[in-house]
């Protein structure tokens, strides 16, 4: 099968397009919405090294189990009402791996219409960001530190 997007890009095959997003280094799910959730319909080869957890075990779920029980963050609020509104957003989750560990995970999810059947589908990616966050903590860290030895000298 062939897929012909415009003469710019050229036509790429189906067989590349899949290789092409197995082939990411971040996450990419696809979920279909089912009442107040949105199941996993496919999951790429770096959402399984990113969160642990092999397509098998997760296919049909909602993502928020990578949450575990840590559901007071504010980013969620913010994938809510994008779903409600059928609209995109980019946030950073405190996410879980399969073996309990912590990880911060940039997740951006955009709306995918189907004229084919009428239903909303959601494309996820996930970038795993634990070393921005953590040396932007340490960098903030530093510069609270820094200001108060100044404010010290001063004294
Ligand atoms: C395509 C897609 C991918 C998602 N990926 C993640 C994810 O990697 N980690 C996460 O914590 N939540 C993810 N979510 C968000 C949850 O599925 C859910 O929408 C969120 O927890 C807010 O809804 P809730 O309050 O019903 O749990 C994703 C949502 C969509 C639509």
């Amino acid at each position: 099968m062939v897929i012909d997007h415009n003469d710019e890009q050229g036509p790429i095959s189906l067989e590349l397009l899949k290789k092409a997003v197995d082939a990411s280094n971040d996450g990419i799910v696809i979920a279909e919405q089912e009442g107040d959730d949105n199941i996993l319909i496919y999951a790429n080869k770096a959402f399984e090294r990113l969160t642990g957890y092999h397509v098998d075990e997760i296919l049909y779920q909602d993502c928020r189990f990578l949450q575990t029980g840590d559901r007071d963050q504010t980013g969620l609020d913010t994938i809510r009402e994008a779903i409600k509104q059928g609209s995109s957003a980019r946030v950073v989750l405190r996410n879980y791996h399969k073996d309990g560990s912590m990880f911060w995970n940039e997740l951006s999810i955009s709306p995918i219409y189907s004229d084919e059947d009428q239903l909303t589908y959601y494309i996820g990616i996930q970038k795993d960001v634990t070393a921005q966050v953590e040396a932007e903590a340490r960098a903030k860290a530093a510069e609270q530190e820094l200001a108060e030895l100044r404010a010290k000298l001063a004294q």
